[in-house]
């Protein structure tokens, strides 16, 4: 099948080089041509397991292209055009739509009206109507959302829980169906209006399981529990299962908070005003601060205090640090007049761009310890883990480490003398 796939960030790039990689013929759009241009020589602009490596084999063999033009789509004739462009937290909380609104402006006017125009941008309630308002008539609109985790794209991609499709016309569904036909997994087909409420509803969800968990492990600290063993016994109910049960110093990304926020937004904007999803982000602002406070009763004085950081972003498995939590924790302890020496294995470019020259940059994770008093370490990579603990404790002026994934072996570093401090752990 001819597809185009509009935006070329990490949700098309991974719509478009996978879908390639099940045979389809596709055509990515962005409209910033320099980014166009890396993407021809095969660079993909951000980390992603595996993806560079489906990018370039599936340009070689001719399935997968770019342009800045959108105006090449109607060469091709698509079938079905992804809107993967992005739908950023404006002022007031709501999903700014103003991306999608000139891609459909764009499409009107160079695509034939019998393509398929699908929204996979994470949007409100009601978008697809609205987009088919700025479409005209003549097309058709689905929605059909993505639950791609970064730094596991690829993997959910061709393995997902489920594939949702928003459509009431069954030639919209029939050509999803085909659109997805290698992959194998449940399909739920609802309105346009479920399916968006869907994808709000699955991260509003996981978001508000963490900001419990949270809440529980500093209930924890309060009565000298363990929440390391709580979230073993409490996941072993199935009810309640075992993922996103981990507590740590708040979670980040660039779809939760913003999502959360969107969908209260959009009930208000309906009438509606709901009682238990602000919280979830009070919560989850308020958790990095109880960190901190942690940082700040162990050193009374952080003026002129060094700390090495390990990890800056959102998430193993991958570059992005949007609204990551060790941001929060960095800039923090930066007003506060400390100095801070960073590292993370991938995610460098993207924190130096942010951070600038306000903090050092190691080149290892074992040079960012050098004449520091404390470790931070706020991205769960798995080579923190197995770090060499004897040299580090050589290494650091005061032998204090404080783990804001809750997940280095805390036992093994206090037998090595380690002072430690987690979230809930006691
Ligand atoms: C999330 C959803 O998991 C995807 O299904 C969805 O498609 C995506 O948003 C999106 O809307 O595009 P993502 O933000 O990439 O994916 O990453 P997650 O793995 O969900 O992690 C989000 C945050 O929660 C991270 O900061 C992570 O460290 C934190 N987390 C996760 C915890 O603090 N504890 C856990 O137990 C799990």
């Amino acid at each position: 099948m001819n597809i185009v796939v509009i935006g070329t960030s990490y949700v098309g790039l991974v719509q478009g080089a996978c879908l390639a990689r099940l045979g389809h013929s596709v055509l990515c759009v962005d409209i910033d041509e320099s980014k166009v241009a890396r993407l021809r020589e095969g660079v993909v602009p951000f980390f992603e397991p595996d993806l560079e490596e489906i990018v370039r084999s599936e340009m070689q063999a001719g399935r997968l292209s770019f342009t800045s033009k959108i105006t090449e789509a109607v060469m091709i004739q698509p079938a079905v055009i992804f809107l993967a462009v992005g739908t950023p937290q404006s002022e007031n909380g709501a999903a700014d739509l103003q991306y999608l609104k000139a891609a459909a402006r764009d499409i009107v006017a160079a695509v034939q009206s019998t393509a398929l125009v699908v929204i996979k941008s994470t949007v409100p309630p009601g978008t697809s109507k609205k987009v088919k308002e700025w479409l005209g008539s003549d097309f058709e609109v689905a929605s059909n959302p993505e639950f791609l985790r970064e730094g596991k794209a690829v993997s959910d991609f061709f393995n997902p829980d489920r594939i949702v499709i928003g459509t009431t016309s069954d030639r919209a569904e029939q050509l999803l169906r085909d659109v997805y036909s290698g992959i194998f997994t449940q399909v739920f087909v609802m309105s346009p209006e479920s399916a968006e409420l869907t994808k709000y509803a699955a991260n509003t969800f996981l978001a508000s399981r963490l900001s419990l968990i949270n809440e529980v492990a500093n209930i924890a600290d309060h009565v000298g529990a363990n929440i390391k063993d709580v979230e073993a016994a409490l996941g072993a109910d199935p009810r309640i299962g075992n993922q996103f049960l981990r507590a740590g110093a708040g979670f980040g990304g660039s779809c939760f908070p913003k999502d959360v926020l969107a969908l209260d937004h959009a009930a208000r904007e309906h009438g509606y005003a709901p009682k238990l999803i602000a919280p979830i982000m009070e919560v989850n602002l308020g958790q990095t601060e109880l960190f901190l406070q942690k940082i700040y009763n162990r050193f009374d004085n952080i003026e002129g205090r060094k700390f090495s950081v390990w990890g800056l972003a959102f998430n193993a498995g991958t570059d992005d640090v949007r609204e990551s939590p060790a941001l929060r924790i960095i800039e923090k302890l930066l007003e506060r007049g400390a100095e801070l020496c960073v590292f993370d294995p991938y995610a460098m470019a993207s924190g130096r761009l942010v951070l600038g020259d306000k903090v050092t940059f190691a080149p290892s994770m074992m040079d960012a310890l050098i004449g520091t008093d404390a470790l931070l370490v706020l991205t769960e990579w798995e080579e923190f883990l197995y770090a060499p603990w004897n040299t580090i404790a050589e290494l650091l002026s005061e032998r204090v480490i404080f783990d804001g994934k809750n997940f280095l072996p805390h036992k093994d570093l206090r037998d090595v003398g380690f002072e430690v401090f987690g979230i809930g752990l006691n």
